[in-house]
C-alpha cells in the first residue's frame, strides 16, 4: 500500500484522466467531453486519487465518477493505472466515494469477463444483483452490482 491522496476533479487533470482511461479501456474508452459532462453533473464525485512517486511529486493514479439519479447512487466509472494497480488507489476512491453519499446504496454495472473488477467489488461488499445479456454489445453481459452502505462503518 503507498499513500493515496483524493481529491476533486479540475479541469487542468483532463489529460491524465483521459490517459489513464484509454490505457485502461483501449478502444471502449470515453471521449474527453463525456469526462467533463459527468464533472458539470456531479463535481463533488467525480474524484481524483494521487500518489506520491520516488521524488515525491504528486502523479494521478487512478479516477472514480459517480452520478445520482432518481434510483440512488451509481459508480458510473473507476479506473487506475496500470503502473500504480495493486496498491489500494482504487480502494481509496470508493471509500472516499462512500464518506461523501454517506447513506443509502451504490450500485454499478461491471463485464462479467472483467474479472480482477468483480474480486474488487466483491471484496468491498458489493453483491451481484442480475445480470444484463449484452449490456456492452454482441456476446458482452454485465452483472449489476449493488453495495447497501452504512453511515458508520466504512472500510
Ligand atoms: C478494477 C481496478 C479499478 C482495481 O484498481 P486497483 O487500484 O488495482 O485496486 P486496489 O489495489 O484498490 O484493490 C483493492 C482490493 O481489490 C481486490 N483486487 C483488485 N485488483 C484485483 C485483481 N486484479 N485480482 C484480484 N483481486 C483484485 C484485492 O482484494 C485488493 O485488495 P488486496 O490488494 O488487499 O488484496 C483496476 O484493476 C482497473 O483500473 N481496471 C481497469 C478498469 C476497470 O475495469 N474498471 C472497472 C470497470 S466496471
Amino acid at each position: 500500500m503507498v499513500r493515496v491522496e483524493v481529491r476533486r476533479f479540475a479541469r487542468r487533470d483532463l489529460e491524465r484522466v483521459v490517459a489513464i482511461e484509454r490505457a485502461s479501456f483501449g478502444k471502449d474508452a470515453w471521449p474527453p467531453e463525456l469526462f467533463l459532462e459527468y464533472w458539470r453533473a456531479s463535481p463533488e464525485l467525480f474524484l481524483i486519487a494521487q500518489v506520491r512517486n520516488q521524488s515525491a511529486a504528486r502523479r494521478i493514479a487512478g479516477y472514480s465518477i459517480t452520478r445520482i439519479d432518481w434510483r440512488g447512487a451509481e459508480l458510473e466509472s473507476i479506473a487506475v493505472d496500470p503502473l500504480y494497480r495493486g496498491r489500494g488507489v482504487a480502494q481509496a476512491l470508493l471509500n472516499a466515494t462512500i464518506v461523501r453519499l454517506r447513506s443509502g446504496a451504490l450500485r454499478l454495472m461491471v463485464g462479467t469477463d472483467n474479472e480482477p473488477a468483480l474480486r474488487f467489488y466483491e471484496r468491498f461488499g458489493f453483491t451481484r444483483v442480475r445480470k444484463a445479456p449484452r449490456y456492452y454489445g454482441a456476446g458482452r453481459d454485465a452483472w449489476r452490482m449493488r453495495l447497501e452502505l452504512e453511515p458508520s462503518r466504512p472500510k
